[in-house]
This record gives C-alpha cells, sequence and structure tokens, in this order.
C-alpha cells in the first residue's frame, strides 16, 4: 500500500501517476477554480444588488421573485456572462487534461486492478452484473460535464471513468474533501453515530456509491459492520473496489440500481447515500426512498445528504447550483432543491416524527457560514431522512 499525495490527494496501489506536465496543467486548471469560486463567485451577488435586480425593479416595478426570473436577468449581465463562459470551459478543460493523462496509461491502469482483484488476501468483494442497465437520467448527458459520465467502457475491464472521477472531484472541490476525498462520508457517519447512539449497525448500504470515497469512512465509525456499496456503473465500481482494497479497506462492491436492487426485505440498518440525489431524477427519487425503506429493518435509518435546499436560500443564492442546471448538465439540481423532501419521504412509507432533515457539520471544510463551492454550503452537508 503507498500513501503519498498527490498535491493533496492520498495515492494508493491502483491510482495513475501523472507526469509533471500533466500535473502542471492539473493545477493550473485547479487554480483558475479557486479564482473563479474566491474572486468572481462572491462577485454575483454585488453585481445583482448593483445592476442586475435596479434594472428588473425599474422594468417590471418589482424584484425577480424567483432563481428564474433571476437568472435570466443575471445572465444578460456582462460580468456574469465572463464568469459563466470561463467556469464552464474551465470544467471541460478539466476533464480533458485528466483523461489525457489517465488515457495514455489505461492499459496499466487496468493491469492494476486486475491485479488487485486476482490478490488471495482480499478483504472485500466486487461484483458485476452487465444486465444493470444505466439510466436514462445518467446517460441522456454527460453529466457536469464528465466525458461519457460515469457508465462508458472505452477497453475491456475499464476502469477510465473511476481513475478520471477520484482526480476532477479533488481537483472540482478543490481539495477541500481532505486527502481521501471523503469529508461526506466522513461527516454523515459522525453525525449519525451522534444523533442514534443506540444503534449497533451489522450491515449499511452506500447506494450510488462510485468509487468509494464516501463509503470507507463507515466503517471507521462501525469497524464491526458489513459495508455493502452500490453503483449502475461498472468503471467506477472496478477503480472503487481496487482502492478499497489497496486503503486496507474491506468493502463488498455491487453493480446494482438503487431504484430496485435484488437485496431481500430489511436487509440493513442504514441505507445512506452521498451527492446522488441530485443526479436522478424526480420518478427514480421516489423510487429510491421507497427501496430504502423496504431495505432497513425496523428500527434502522435512511440518510441522503447532498447541496441544501433552496427554502432556505435567497434568489440569488439559488443562482450559483442553478446555473449546473442550464450550463454543466445537471439537469435535476434546482426540481431537488424545490421539491418538499420530507413529504417526498413520507410518500415512501415513512412514518411522520420520523423524518427529518438536518445538517452534517463537514469534519474537514473550514469556511466562513455561508461559502459556497458549486452548489454546496461549505461547512455543512444538508441532509434528509427517517428512522423506520
Ligand atoms: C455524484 S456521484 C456520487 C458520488 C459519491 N457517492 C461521492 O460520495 O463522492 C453519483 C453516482 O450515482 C450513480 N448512480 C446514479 N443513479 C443510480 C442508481 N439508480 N443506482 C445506483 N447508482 C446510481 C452514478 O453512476 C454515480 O456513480
Amino acid at each position: 500500500m503507498s500513501q503519498q499525495a498527490l498535491g493533496g490527494q492520498v495515492r494508493h496501489d491502483a491510482s495513475p501517476d501523472f507526469t509533471h506536465d500533466e500535473k502542471s496543467r492539473q493545477f493550473f486548471v485547479q487554480s483558475v477554480k479557486v479564482h473563479i469560486a474566491k474572486e468572481l463567485q462572491p462577485a454575483q451577488k454585488a453585481v445583482y444588488e448593483a445592476r442586475v435586480e435596479p434594472k428588473f425593479r425599474r422594468e417590471h416595478n418589482r424584484s425577480p421573485e424567483n432563481v428564474h426570473e433571476v437568472r435570466t436577468a443575471m445572465m444578460r449581465d456582462p460580468f456574469t456572462q465572463m464568469w459563466s463562459a470561463l467556469k464552464r470551459d474551465v470544467q471541460e478543460q478539466m476533464f480533458y487534461t485528466v483523461a489525457e493523462g489517465i488515457e495514455r496509461q489505461l492499459p496499466a491502469l487496468v493491469e492494476k486492478a486486475k491485479a488487485v482483484r486476482a490478490r488471495p488476501d482480499k478483504l472485500g468483494s466486487l461484483s458485476l452484473d452487465p444486465s444493470v442497465r444505466v439510466p436514462r437520467y445518467n446517460s441522456a448527458v454527460d453529466i457536469h460535464c464528465k466525458p461519457g459520465g460515469y457508465h462508458t467502457e472505452v477497453v475491456e475491464d475499464d476502469v477510465l471513468a473511476g481513475a478520471e472521477f477520484e482526480r476532477t472531484l479533488n481537483l472540482h472541490l478543490m481539495g477541500l474533501l481532505g486527502p481521501h476525498d471523503d469529508d461526506m462520508g466522513q461527516s454523515l457517519a459522525r453525525w449519525a453515530k451522534r444523533k442514534f447512539p443506540g444503534l449497533k449497525p451489522k450491515r449499511i448500504l452506500d447506494m450510488g456509491c462510485t468509487i468509494g470515497n464516501s463509503t470507507l469512512p463507515w466503517l471507521d465509525e462501525y469497524p464491526d459492520a458489513e459495508m455493502v456499496a452500490i453503483d449502475v456503473s461498472a468503471p467506477v465500481l472496478r477503480y472503487g473496489h481496487a482502492r478499497s482494497e489497496s486503503l486496507g479497506t474491506p468493502v463488498q462492491f455491487m453493480q446494482m440500481d438503487a431504484e430496485h436492487t435484488s437485496f431481500p426485505d430489511q436487509s440493513f440498518d442504514f441505507v445512506v447515500s452521498h451527492i446522488l440525489m441530485h443526479e436522478t431524477s424526480n420518478r427514480a427519487l421516489r423510487n429510491i426512498f421507497r427501496e430504502s425503506h423496504r431495505l432497513l429493518r425496523p428500527g434502522g435509518v435512511m440518510l441522503h445528504l447532498d447541496g441544501p435546499q433552496y427554502h432556505d436560500m435567497a434568489p440569488i443564492d439559488q443562482f450559483i447550483p442553478d446555473w449546473d442546471v442550464h450550463y454543466n448538465n445537471e439537469p435535476f439540481i434546482t426540481t431537488l432543491h424545490q421539491l418538499d423532501l420530507p413529504a417526498v419521504v413520507e410518500e415512501a412509507g415513512f412514518e411522520q416524527g420520523k423524518i427529518f432533515e438536518d445538517f452534517a457539520p463537514s469534519q474537514t471544510v473550514k469556511s466562513p457560514p455561508g461559502g459556497y463551492v458549486g452548489n454546496r454550503r461549505i461547512g455543512n452537508w444538508y441532509v434528509v431522512g427517517a428512522q423506520k
């Protein structure tokens, strides 16, 4: 197991090796992202207050009333247009520059993952099912401009989408999730342990696990539990399994659709997810909540983490996550954040009084309250859930 850091990110036996020039291009992309997040994004509010809102008021005799009106008005302002074009362009550059370095060494990465799978002393497992259909909400667009999404395979036993996800997640969030990119899992698991001190889970399910970066910290909090992680996409699961074995963590990775899994009723004590909800659809979300209810033992707990709901945000703050819907191939973000999620949880079969919304304090991210990166309020993770 090797754990040197690459620009603040932990390396392992399945990691890609980037050249000096590749790293240099990656850090350039990251520095532009930092500039946008720290210097240009906060100025959107000032632009709105000084120019956009007064102009709208002169034309309509009122302020913009919702995020759609704010977006339409903001996107006519030259500063916002420049911010938007730069943000979109650097997003595409990030994927191209990382994919280029990974494609160059793809045969070696496939072999590294295979070698881990062949180890006799494996801690966990990988179970792929080619009959699992990638849902249309995953395949219709390249989600957040990730070419080919999570599922596309370009070679046999492909791991490209997983290796690319690991590197781009770290670059995109500017290392804010910590060296293992696991702040969401750490934060949710620690919060869960405090909130449900009597729950001693035997089995935990992580839905939409991608490479398991948020899955692994659940075992730090609950070392005696069996950790199961599912995703519809094979290349991310292959990479995630190799990564998790290399980091010495026992996880059972399975290719399954979270809307309809093949686990028996009442198989788990926790059913959790980390930023899965905003990448699904209205119907899928309802199916995932119903499936979570079916899979929980009585007393078990469902926890789904994502960006904050719009109801406690001003329309100008909603504009930042809403931008991703229109310019970054994230079709469901605004629809999700406008839903009455506790009501959707109740429709899935959970009892009123056992349903909650809360914020899990981030374990690694230190930022002033109200700071945003993309659609995420840094410092707290929104959680919706229920106890069965
Ligand atoms: C934003 S990523 C999740 C990131 C990861 N959980 C983390 O903590 O960084 C969304 C993942 O959900 C998967 N996914 C989407 N719909 C799914 C479904 N119905 N069932 C299982 N996985 C799904 C995608 O393949 C993708 O890997």
